[in-house]
């Protein structure tokens, strides 16, 4: 039944007190609580500590009554039915089915097992580059680190930039018989990749090496990318549905395949399958993306906090936050609803982070003193996943973890001090601890997974297309047009003056 506009906003009303209830209580008194600990939701291994969260048991109950109010299930239900939820491009969203037991029957699965296992049987080929940007760069180089311990292939090596350094300091570690470039676009129109594309043609043709030998493409354009001239038997093709920022357990992951095997990806797949299951299963009190999802909307539209921090205690985890910021930013950056109406309420939080424990040495300090209060995710494996691991590996593991403890619990507590104010922490600071047994790599895909979902929960309570990115055309244009000398008069006069600085 929909909610009505005078429900909603009762609702909204009744949030807006609860929070600022909430906001006047200690998160001291809050974790005190008779069975807080009931706010540590289980799914498996996979575990999502809220206690640290400025909530009680009647502001998550007011969160899942906006979440019913705003018909959540309905339109995860419609999302995984396949429907065209995606209005503004009348497509659906389809990137989870890549992770569907079915897809490892399909053709198109088959195809990459292939030319998979013909590289990594290769005696010739060493390194692997992806050529790609944005969602065809950070998934697939973020997953490549994560699942380091099981990378048994060829070097990998992900070029993005279209600054020439980037692929030039990346082919002074290759060999031109050694190597194979993915060419990586879901458009194939993206003018980084392409001009990097024509930076490793040239390489490999200098070199004596024809580009139809070391040249593959994924593209979800194949007819483009055989145009610009790769081999059509080497374009694994992928569809129109599957949302760059969210296309990683596509073809867009063939370099990673390459590396880690197929086995290991599919079990990739798998932990991403188990959460999709999860997700679509659980109710809402257990769900562990609609209950983070919702708290990303508590903290922004009703603690009226500005930024989302995520530190990975997992150095293969480093390149999380890279990939989470394009995922939640990309998604909910936005200021119109998905029928074009001006959103009443800000969306997406600035998504920031870094490593643990290298985080805490270095803005720990603003988070722990500064003025404002800045959520954070803290996630970290209870144990570590190393080959050969021995005490003192596990002793240092073991401080990983007790840092990560340990900050979450002093963001929260603070520490009293009137006399010395520079040494005063107010505390207050909220924290979800997110924790796995190990990093295996089904716990990898679970995990991106869950942060997908999170995404796309918090997309659907304000009500926006998360599928969409009609943000990043006008800089686009604006360099297309400075580049061919177009309507330059419409340009600044510093841009125009530097542009004369240019050859
Ligand atoms: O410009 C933003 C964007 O379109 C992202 O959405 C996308 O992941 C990236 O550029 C790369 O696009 P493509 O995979 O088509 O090269």
């Amino acid at each position: 039944m929909m909610a009505s506009q005078t429900e909603l906003h009762s609702l909204n009303n009744r949030l807006d007190a609860e929070a600022q209830q909430m906001a006047t209580t200690s998160l001291r008194s809050l974790m005190a609580a008779p069975e807080r600990e009931a706010l540590v939701l289980k799914h498996d291994d996979l575990w999502v500590d809220i206690t640290r969260q400025p909530i009680r048991a009647n502001s998550l109950e007011l969160l899942y009554e906006l979440a019913n109010a705003r018909h959540l299930s309905e339109k995860i239900d419609q999302m995984f039915q396949g429907r065209k939820i995606n209005r503004t491009e009348d497509r659906a969203v389809v990137h989870m089915g890549l992770r569907h037991p079915d897809r490892l029957k399909t053709d198109e699965w088959n195809r990459l097992v292939s030319f998979v296992e013909s590289v990594r049987n290769s005696a010739q080929i060493k390194h692997v580059v992806n050529i790609g940007i944005g969602g065809s760069d950070l998934g697939p180089a973020m997953l490549a680190q994560a699942l380091g311990p099981v990378c048994d292939g060829p070097d990998l090596h992900f070029v993005g930039n279209v600054d020439p350094a980037h692929m030039f300091d990346t082919l002074a570690r290759c060999k031109p018989e050694q190597t194979i470039f993915i060419v990586t676009s879901k458009t194939f129109t993206t003018s980084e990749t392409l001009a990097n594309a024509e930076l490793a043609k040239s390489w490999l043709i200098r070199n004596g090496i024809s580009p139809d030998e070391a040249m593959v493409a994924v593209t979800a354009a194949p007819d483009i990318a055989s145009k610009w001239g790769i081999d059509k038997g080497q374009i694994f093709s992928f569809a129109d549905g599957v949302g760059g920022r969210y296309s990683v357990w596509s073809a867009v992951g063939l370099a990673v395949m390459i590396g880690c095997g197929v086995d290991q990806f599919s079990e990739v797949l798998a932990g991403a399958y188990d959460m999709d299951c999860h997700f679509q299963t659980a109710r809402f009190a257990d769900n562990l993306p609609v209950t983070m999802g919702l708290l990303r909307i508590w903290h922004r539209q009703f603690m009226g906090r500005i930024s989302y921090g995520l530190m990975a205690y997992e150095q293969r985890l480093a390149r999380f936050a890279a990939w989470a910021q394009q995922l939640e930013m990309e998604s909910n950056g936005k200021s119109v609803d998905i029928n074009g109406q001006p959103l009443a309420l800000p969306a997406a939080p600035l998504i920031w982070g870094e490593a643990g424990t290298n985080a805490q040495h270095s803005f720990f300090q603003w988070l722990h003193q500064g003025t404002e209060i800045h959520p954070i995710d803290i996630l970290v494996s209870r144990k570590p996943y190393l080959r050969g691991e021995d005490a003192l590996s596990k002793a240092s593991h073991r401080q990983l973890v007790i840092n990560a403890i340990a900050q979450a619990e002093a963001l929260a507590f603070g520490q009293k001090n009137t006399e010395n104010l520079h040494n005063h922490f107010a505390g207050n600071r909220p924290s979800i601890l997110v924790s796995w047994d190990s990093t295996t790599p089904f716990a990898i895909g679970r995990l991106l997974a869950l942060y997908e979902h999170i995404t796309i929960v918090s997309g659907f309570i304000w009500g926006i297309n998360s599928f969409d990115q009609f943000g990043v055309e006008l800089g686009k244009k604006m360099a297309r047009a400075l580049d061919e000398g177009e309507g330059l008069s419409h340009f600044s006069k510093a841009a125009q003056s530097f542009m004369q600085t240019l050859d």
